[in-house]
């Protein structure tokens, strides 16, 4: 058995098809350069030690709760973690949930395959946030900008460059299960309009596959601009968030959407490398913050 591990796994930002992948349609998410850590040590002890700063606790105890119980390890761990994704929305949740589940396979050899790392993760999250679909562990795992089932939850892989995004932070922290119980109150009064509203966005969630493969950006604009009137009908936009978008579109990105659960948390918009300048200083000047980040980074989790 190894003395100490790191295990690492990126944040994300979501493209297209937010909530309605909740709802088994399909969406596409990109991976991002900044991650989030667990340092981890078997110990001689009664008891797990957590050092987690500003990580969710939560995660992680339900993490080796569950690979304990299901594996039969009795060994104590001392696990620390140190994150870059906190409070943006970045998914750090799902990363410290698959790095803490790989780090545990590596120390006690379990040999997990991506599918199980998946599986594994998603029935840990979903103790937490029962709706959860899942995408954000599939691009904690497999990195890159990736289509993501909702109902097999299948990944595919469309690319491993970066992505001509700027991200705008909105400075308000999004409630992901109250908004994704919001849609599903929704759900439960219209089941008519929220149905369409679905189709709608996965429809264009399949286009916006072919425009990623095509490198076609002005199509990919038009989708998520498209997507973001969808999400708006649903609800899950804001005053502070419309007008970020609009900010962006309006100095020349090719579209701009939220990213997300909506409410706050942060907005994407897509540009040509030559307005980059511009288009920031618009969102800057609706209040957002700006988030340096390599979007469609290819590093899924891994030992570092
Ligand atoms: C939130 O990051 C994205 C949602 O689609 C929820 C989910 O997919 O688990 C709203």
């Amino acid at each position: 058995m190894m003395d100490k591990i790191t295990v690492s796994a990126p944040g994300k930002l979501m493209l297209l098809g937010e909530h309605a992948v909740v709802y088994g349609y399909p969406c596409i998410v990109s991976a991002v350069d900044n991650y989030l850590s667990v340092k981890g040590e078997v110990i001689d002890s009664a008891y797990d030690q957590y050092n987690i700063g500003e990580t969710n606790d939560d995660f992680i105890e339900t993490a080796v709760d569950t690979v304990r119980k299901k594996y039969h390890i009795d060994n104590k761990v001392i696990l620390t973690t140190t994150s870059e994704l906190t409070g943006y929305g970045l998914g750090s949740s799902a990363a410290v949930t698959v790095a803490t589940i790989k780090l545990l396979d590596e120390f006690f050899d379990i040999g997990l395959r991506g599918e199980d790392l998946f599986n594994l993760s998603y029935k840990c999250i979903r103790k937490h946030q029962p709706l959860a679909s899942g995408y954000d562990i599939a691009s904690a795992i497999y990195g890159g900008t990736i289509y993501f089932d909702g109902r097999t939850k299948k990944v595919k892989r469309l690319s491993d460059q970066s992505l001509k995004l700027i991200i705008g932070f909105s400075g308000i922290k999004a409630d992901t299960v109250d908004m994704v119980r919001k849609v599903s109150d929704l759900n439960e009064k219209n089941p008519d309009i929220t149905k369409n509203i679905f189709i709608s966005i996965s429809t264009l969630v399949k286009n916006a596959e072919a425009a990623i493969i095509n490198k076609d950006w002005k199509l990919l604009g038009k989708l998520m601009n498209q997507n973001q009137e969808l999400l708006v009908k649903l609800g899950v936009s804001s005053p502070k968030l419309d007008e970020m978008v609009k900010s962006a579109v309006t100095a020349g990105a090719y579209g701009a959407k939220i990213s997300g659960a909506g409410g706050g948390d942060c907005i994407i918009a897509l540009i040509e490398k030559s307005q980059k300048e511009k288009i920031e200083k618009a969102i800057i000047n609706t209040g957002g913050e700006i988030l340096h980040l390599d979007v469609g980074n290819p590093m899924g989790v891994c030992l570092s």
